[in-house]
């Protein structure tokens, strides 16, 4: 009876072990295929290691940061035109950070917050090295030009603003909580001041009791300070954190949904300052010192 079955388990195991060998065998061939396809078009996407660093920061400067910076880091790439604060011209001085390798590799990698120049997180460090090497390259070959600011761009800079001046701000239109609507276009004639805060945002709540007394200090100027909360889906929520923190401030809704896109919105508080001739002049991101002397300079200046 024994015999009857032996040759069945026998037949079967040798079937499976045809199996294994032609799946074995053909995946072989797979990944064989696999490693050739991906080996052929090493000439177009070479190792970083193939090529000397120099050049190698130069293709990757190509890549990621001609557009902005220029062929030569003159500043002067196709987006430059639009952008403020524009690049940097890597021959002019001063910058904003330090002039030093290490100062490079920061910026690269983490960008600068309210600014175009955004963070790079993916490169590998390999190519950051050489990125960093001949953006040192391209700030202390050529001759510097040492930019002396003007009484302006130093009263911006010293406010914590940057430079808008000349632009034309994007259309805004706000609401209070009664429905009524301010247009910013409206406004002409005033310096306006737009304060885009956020009720989950503690240090714009914490600015307001400031934001009220500058206010204050200049009651009876041409001067307007609309308060946009930028997060409430319920505008009473965000009067009533106004009433408890710096109350008589009016808060508004920005109506379009829109504004803080338009507005480069990208961290709260974000202030715009426009000069009655409805002109932005700046804008700032992040806290600020709204009693310094500094700020009162600038913003008398608008007018
Ligand atoms: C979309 C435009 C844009 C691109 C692309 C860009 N940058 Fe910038 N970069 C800027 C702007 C704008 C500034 C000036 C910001 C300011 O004034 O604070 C800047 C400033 C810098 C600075 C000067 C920092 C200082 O202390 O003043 C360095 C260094 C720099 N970028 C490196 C790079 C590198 C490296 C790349 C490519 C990986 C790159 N940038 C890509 C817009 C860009």
């Amino acid at each position: 009876m024994t015999a009857d079955f032996t040759p069945k388990p026998r037949s079967s195991q040798l079937l499976l072990v045809a199996v294994v060998t032609v799946c074995a065998v053909g995946s072989g061939w797979v990944v064989g295929k696999l490693r050739q396809v991906r080996v052929e078009p090493a000439h177009m996407n070479p190792d970083p290691i193939a090529l000397p660093p120099a050049t190698r920061g130069e293709l990757l400067f190509g890549v990621y940061c001609v557009s902005c910076h220029g062929p030569e880091g003159q500043g002067d790439g196709p987006s430059a035109v639009t952008l403020r604060p524009p690049p940097r011209d890597f021959a002019a001085r001063p910058w904003r950070f330090a002039v030093t390798r290490e100062s490079i590799r920061k910026v690269t990698l983490d960008g600068i917050p309210g600014t175009a120049m955004a963070a790079n997180r993916t490169l590998p460090p390999a190519d950051v090295d050489a990125l960093v090497e001949y953006v040192y390259h391209l700030a202390v070959s050529r001759k510097t030009v040492v930019h002396e600011p003007t009484e302006e761009e130093s009263l911006l800079r010293a406010a914590g603003f940057i430079d808008m001046r000349g632009t034309e701000p994007p259309a805004l239109v706000v609401a209070d909580m009664a429905g009524k609507e301010v247009k910013l276009s409206d406004l002409k004639g005033k310096a306006v001041m737009l304060h885009f805060w956020g009720t989950s945002c503690v240090h714009c709540v914490k600015e307001l009791p400031h934001l009220k007394e500058l206010e204050k200090s200049l009651a009876g100027r041409k001067f307007t300070v609309l308060h946009i909360s930028a997060d409430a889906d319920d505008l009473h929520d965000a009067q009533k954190l106004v009433d408890r923190f710096a109350p008589g401030l009016r808060v508004y809704t920005d109506a379009t949904g829109l504004g803080s896109a338009r507005f480069e919105v990208q961290t709260l508080p974000t202030v715009w300052l426009i000069a009655p001739d409805g002109k932005a002049i700046g804008r700032a991101h992040g806290m600020k010192d709204w009693t310094s002397p500094a700020m009162r300079k600038l913003i008398e200046h608008a007018w």
